[in-house]
Parts: C-alpha cells; structure tokens; sequence
C-alpha cells in the first residue's frame, strides 16, 4: 500500500520572470500619479462648490441715471467722461448725445471751428461751430452728431433727457434712442 505524503507548506506561486515584475520607480512614479490625480480632482471639486456659491449675474451700468440739476451745464457742450455722452445746452434746451463712434466704439473728440460754417443734413441748414472726429479710423461728425466722413455707418446717437420730478436733476435714458430734432426745454 502506498502511503501519501501531505505537505503541509503552501506551494509558493512562481516568481514572474524579471521583465515582468514592476520596476521600484516606476511604482513610486505610479503611485504618484495616482495621488495627483485625486488632488486635482479635490481641487476642481472644492472650485465648482465655490463657484456654486457665487450668483452668475452681469452687471451692467445702469441704461437710466442723473447726470446732475441743469444749472451744473453752461452754454455750450459738456463732456460726461463717466457716462461718454455730450450735453449739449442751447440756453433753456438740452440734448444729450454719444461719444461713442459707430465705427467700432472709440470716444470721438469734439473739435472747436476757427469759424462757423453752414451745414446741410436732410435738407435742414444750420450753423456749425463745433465737429466731432474719430482718433480711430477717421470719421467725422457734423455738430448735431451727423456722420459725413470715414467708416462710421451712422450718426452719433441720442438719448432722451428728461427732469426728475422730485430733485429737479436730469436723466439720460441710453435705452432711448431719440430723433436729433429732440431737446428738452426746461
Ligand atoms: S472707431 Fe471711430 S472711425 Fe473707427
């Protein structure tokens, strides 16, 4: 009778040949990796909360706002710098118009003439003392904001100006466009 011999040692497994078996470096390198990509997945995780906390809104500047009582405004044309707009005062009559060139939105510059000369727009005549010119690209403006020379498409815009009620200061509404016939008498 043959007797069995039982072995009570595990079988050890089979070494993996020695291309096989992972390089120490590229271990740690792997290991590494692994780490870094949990950080960077942390981190954009942590940023989409913060971002979630912020409210997505777009603030523009107001399209309606007061630009002062019309004793502030002398004969003439003032330059709102804040606002890029021109108050044009013509004794009790007010106009506001844009300084923003419709070419491509540069501010246009108000050019004094040595004399008055007398212009023609849509069959109407008036006396011109003052241009607007383009640094930019060289349109020209007639005074009442007209375009007669350069690439601007059209004239200067206008806005209606009104008087608040309660303090007697004017408003410029930009979300109104007016006809360049338009003033306010006050
Ligand atoms: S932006 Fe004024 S001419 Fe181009």
């Amino acid at each position: 009778m043959k007797s069995l011999k039982l072995s009570r040692e595990p079988a050890a497994l089979p070494e993996p040949p020695p291309g096989d078996r992972p390089h120490p470096a590229r271990r740690t390198l792997l290991s590494q990796l692994g780490i870094g990509v949990l950080i960077a997945s942390a981190v954009g995780l942590a940023n989409a909360f913060v971002r979630s906390l912020v409210p997505n809104v777009l603030y523009e500047p107001p399209r309606r706002f007061k630009i002062g009582s019309p004793e502030r405004f002398p004969e003439g044309v003032t330059y709102l710098e804040d606002s890029r707009l021109f108050v044009v005062r013509d004794q009790n009559t007010f106009q506001a118009m844009s300084a923003v060139c419709t070419h491509l939105g540069c501010t246009v510059k108000m050019v004094t003439l040595n004399q008055s000369q007398t212009v023609e727009v849509r069959g109407q005549r008036f006396q011109e003392q003052r241009e607007f010119h383009c640094p930019c690209h060289g349109s020209k403006y007639y005074g009442d904001g007209t375009n007669y020379a350069g690439p601007a498409p059209r004239p200067l815009e206008r806005y209606r100006v009104e008087v608040m009620p309660d303090d007697g200061q004017l408003i410029v509404d930009v979300s109104q466009p007016v006809d360049r016939n338009y003033r306010l008498t006050v």
